[in-house]
């Protein structure tokens, strides 16, 4: 019997990171419908999916009417991650900025056509929250069944930290192929082969080759090693781990992502000694390490962005790594999707 593709809306569609990971999981399905409010995503999202409908709206304001028309058979999501973290006060269901998911999980009680299929990314935290709870009650009046999990890229055998908080819904009778848990999972069921990679790969597999020139204009300036060196996270080529990259890393130093030393003769631990017992007077001794930025090249690799995707020329480095930051890891969802949400949903049984 022949099927048409399944028919996906991507809600909170970013720079497409789940749009990315739908085409990598191989399900048969076209994105009919993206929304976000955000000009400069939409526009990275335009130029890299110049065929899918993409609306600039903001989803408080999508009628249950007007969903419905869509006839979404998929529900992908992620919604702002801010009110779930600590910089950002844990305001949770009071903060304004939940208010669209709130609005979606109202549209989801009253659609007729219900999709069988829902995917929702978050940040860690976001399953103590009360819109979580809230989400979970919706679902089951809904009922569908879930799992949701706790993942991060190096359990897929990706150098980089990005701990997730990720729900997988089916709609009765579709089910899972597994136990479905009432706690997040932290690893993927037993019995899925060949999902976690017992090795992670080394960082030098996603730096690209750049000139002098290039990697000069990465370079941590001198006064910002001064300033914050003890609290830089600094990684070689043959490393296989480095930390999350969020939306402020570039301009901001503390707990945004790793930096790379790129001198591999220099000795980080002696420059350290150097600096300290010069009172951290001077970043010398730190300069010459080399020390640099990943490029928003080399962070879109490391969150498995395919080769292909590009920002425009006219959106600067800041707005690149602004975006990137509040993007996901393509692969790990792309897994959750083939392996998890897709496998046997004829299954019914
Ligand atoms: C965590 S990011 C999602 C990123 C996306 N998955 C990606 O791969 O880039 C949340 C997105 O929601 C958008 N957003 C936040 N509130 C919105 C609203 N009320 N309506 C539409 N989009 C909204 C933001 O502009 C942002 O792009």
């Amino acid at each position: 019997m022949e099927h048409s593709p399944l028919r996906v809306l991507e809600f909170y569609s970013g720079i497409g990171g789940l749009h990315y990971a739908l085409m990598s999981s191989g399900v048969e399905a076209s994105v009919v419908a993206a929304f976000d409010i955000n000009t400069s995503a939409n526009h990275v999202y335009r130029s890299n999916f110049p065929r899918t409908p993409l609306c600039q709206r903001n989803i408080c304001g999508l009628t249950v009417e007007y969903i419905e028309q869509l006839r979404g058979d998929v529900f992908l999501m992620s919604p702002p991650c801010q009110p779930f973290t600590r910089q950002g006060n844990k305001a949770d269901d009071k903060d304004n900025r939940t208010n669209s998911f709130l609005h979606l999980l109202d549209v989801l009680l009253k659609l007729v056509h219900k999709p069988g299929h829902v995917l929702i990314e978050n940040v860690q935290g976001f399953e103590v929250s009360a819109t979580r709870d809230h989400l979970i009650t919706v679902l089951m009046k809904c009922r569908y069944t879930y799992q949701e999990f706790l993942l991060t890229p190096t359990q897929f055998g990706i150098p980089n930290s990005r701990m997730r908080y990720y729900l997988l819904a089916k709609l009765t009778p579709l089910k899972f192929h597994f136990t479905t848990t009432d706690k997040p999972m932290t690893i993927l069921p037993d019995g899925i082969d060949g999902i976690t990679e017992p090795c992670v790969a080394p960082l030098c597999n996603f730096i690209q080759p750049m000139s002098c020139s290039e990697e000069d204009k990465l370079l941590v300036p001198p006064e910002v090693l001064l300033r914050y060196a003890s609290i830089l996270d600094i990684v070689q080529e043959d490393s296989t781990q480095c930390c999350c990259f969020t939306k402020a890393y570039g301009h901001y130093v503390e707990g945004t992502g790793s930096v790379l030393q790129c001198n591999s003769d220099g000795n980080l631990e002696e420059a350290f000694r150097e600096y300290l017992l010069g009172g951290k007077k001077s970043a010398d001794s730190l300069v010459k390490l080399r020390l640099r930025y990943f490029s928003s090249a080399e962070v879109a690799g490391l969150l498995w962005f395919p080769a292909q995707f590009q920002f425009p020329c006219n959106v600067t480095s800041k707005q690149q790594y602004r975006l990137l930051g509040n993007s996901l890891n393509v692969h790990v969802v792309s897994v959750l999707l083939y392996r998890i949400l897709f496998n046997d949903c004829d299954k019914t049984t």
